[in-house]
């Protein structure tokens, strides 16, 4: 149970008493005490009483004596609560006990879809994909530790009018050679190349368009020529995922042909609902309130005018599986911000068409870009995009270089692993930590710092907690009682029973800078505490007491980075 409910809990009768009616106490954690509300001075005008008279009312009323060692009004009428320090051991004598550290599961799974990641087949992945694959693996990790049912969802492209080209382009290179180039990762010149061919030679055009309708016909060879591309661009896939410690498997992948089937009911469904309007020779559905910059109606393209499907039908089609065939309730679409537009549209007529029905809804979950130091889109030297394993790999060599530095006692293999751990979670921190609505600056000196919100910071204190039972050979005894008496213990055990409510809250806004944050204040909390308070110097209760502490601090610190998908090593 997490403090501020507790005592909204308590006070909420006591204001409703005083108001004739429901009021939300505003319980907020306050620098000059714990807690303070200050409900009474927004009451003041409505009852016509003084605030300071209401908030003393309202105390008089309030069953605290439990959980506040001193509850008083103050300044123009705020109410000011102090956590009775056995209450708050209390709290923390909970959460010691409780495998899910105050997170209990939901009472209503629901079955959560969460669409991420999705490259493009032959294209390489680049640090536009990086997001998505990081935030939506975060999304996926924490709803599933909730309870909920999650079924991770890799719409890859693979469909479309470029794979004309790309087949051509394959059987010009020879299927030996394009067997040996593509897993390799070098899809971006295999793409190009099909590209400037098809720029340059009318004669190759020609046979990318006859292959096309050759791959929408079901054409055998030219399917098995189309797979192979597939395949061999999963497999690039795979092992960024892998290197990235996310937990997308080849069995997530429902890329954009897995929706063919489903695509001629799409259309008939909106048609017999007289959604669809011709436009041009498209059939195009104008879903209500969408409308451009001149106030026209805005089209969402459902068939083009030479009848094949595009992007926005695929995507239609899938909520139509989503929710319909398997039951989901809630889909998220970890996308970029550009393509919020295209999500709105496609939302409205999936409304419109029936395939949203409640409590069944779609997020889009978009986010910023990555920038460079110049504050510009990354961009490689050469000027082109930036190839994710390229970057990754980068952090993993420089956070290496740092773990050999910073700890000499750490053998070849043990710093390889830390050197990884460290580099991909600094990388997967630096993009979980941002605001993801906004851009972020990708800076390599700070995000692999040891001071700041990082995350090396919060792996190092794990890994400093662990040192502590390692030296003392100890293990926390989960019976001891906690004691709570220096004003910095106090404050680690505030940030140790606030982790609940942060990690209920994210589940709901999605927005995992606001976990990070609090893994960054308890690791803050932590340090000073290990600063203050001896732990394996002190004596008897009192030791067992800060082990309990510690050992709670090391299990929140774990758990809330795997929900970020981020390694703690024992040691750094
Ligand atoms: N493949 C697309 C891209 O690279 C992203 C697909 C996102 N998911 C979706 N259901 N549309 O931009």
């Amino acid at each position: 149970m997490d403090l501020e409910k507790l005592l909204t809990d308590r006070l909420a009768p006591a204001f409703a008493t005083v108001a004739g009616g429901p009021v939300d106490p505003l319980v907020r954690r306050s620098a000059r005490t714990d807690f303070q509300s200050d409900a009474a001075l927004a009451l003041a005008r409505r009852l016509g009483r003084p605030p300071r008279v209401i908030a003393a009312d309202v105390l008089d009323r309030a069953d605290l004596a439990d959980v506040c060692s001193v509850a008083e009004v103050s300044g123009p009428g705020f109410l000011n609560l102090t956590v009775a320090d056995d209450a708050l051991a209390g709290l923390v004598s909970a959460l010691a006990a409780d495998a899910r550290l105050g997170v209990p599961v939901v009472a209503e799974p629901e079955t959560v879809v969460v669409d991420y990641s999705a490259p493009n087949v032959a294209k390489e992945m680049h640090v536009g994909h990086l997001r998505s694959t990081v935030i939506g693996d975060a999304a996926a990790r924490l709803l599933q530790w909730l309870g909920h049912r999650v079924l991770r969802a890799n719409h890859v492209g693979d469909w479309g009018t470029p794979f004309g080209m790309l087949i051509e382009h394959l059987v010009d290179l020879g299927e030996a050679e394009a067997a040996q180039e593509l897993p390799m990762g070098d899809l971006d010149s295999f793409y190009k190349a099909a590209r400037v061919k098809f720029d340059a030679d009318e004669a190759f055009r020609e046979r990318s368009r006859r292959r096309v309708v050759a791959l929408q016909g079901g054409d055998a060879a030219t399917r098995r020529l189309w797979r192979m591309l597939v395949q061999q661009s999963a497999r690039h896939f795979l092992t960024v995922y892998e290197l990235l410690d996310v937990t997308l498997t080849e069995r997530d992948f429902h890329g954009e042909s897995s929706y063919n089937d489903l695509l001629t009911p799409v259309v008939e469904d909106l048609d017999r609902l007289g959604l669809l309007r011709s436009s041009n020779g498209a059939a195009c559905v104008f879903p209500p309130g969408q409308a451009g910059r001149d106030g026209e109606p805005l089209p969402l393209i459902v068939r083009k005018s030479d009848g094949g499907y595009g992007y926005a039908a695929t995507d239609l089609a899938a909520i139509r599986h989503r929710t319909g065939t398997l039951g989901a309730t809630r889909l998220l679409y970890l996308v970029g911000l550009p393509q919020r537009r295209h999500f709105e549209m496609v939302y409205a007529v999936a409304a419109q068409a029936g395939w949203l029905p409640a409590p069944a809804r779609a997020e889009h979950v978009g986010f910023g870009s990555i920038l460079g130091s110049d504050g510009r889109m990354l961009r490689s030297r050469a000027g082109g995009s930036v190839k994710l394993v390229g970057l990754l790999e980068e952090a993993i060599a420089r956070a290496t270089l740092l773990a050999r530095e910073r700890n000499a006692e750490l053998g070849q293999v043990e710093a390889a692993e830390v050197g990884r751990a460290v580099g991909i979670g600094a990388v997967k921190y630096a993009d979980l930590s941002s605001d993801r609505h906004r851009d972020y600056v990708l800076d390599w000196e700070r995000m692999l710092s040891l001071d700041g919100n990082t995350a090396p910071y919060l792996q190092y204190a794990y890994s400093r907690i662990r040192s502590i039972f390692r030296r003392a050979g100890v293990a926390a005894r989960p019976e001891a009682v906690i004691r709570l008496t220096e004003p910095a213990e106090r404050a680690l055990a505030f940030e140790l029973v606030g982790f609940g409510a942060v990690v209920v809250s994210v589940a709901d806004s999605l927005e995992f800078h606001h976990l990070a944050g609090h893994l960054y204040r308890l690791a803050a909390a932590f340090s000073a505490f290990y600063e203050r308070c001896p732990v394996l110097r002190a004596d008897g209760p009192v030791r067992d007491s800060r082990l309990l502490l510690c050992d709670v601090t090391a299990r929140v610190l774990r758990q809330g980075l795997y929900l970020l998908g981020i390694r703690t090593p024992d040691r750094m």
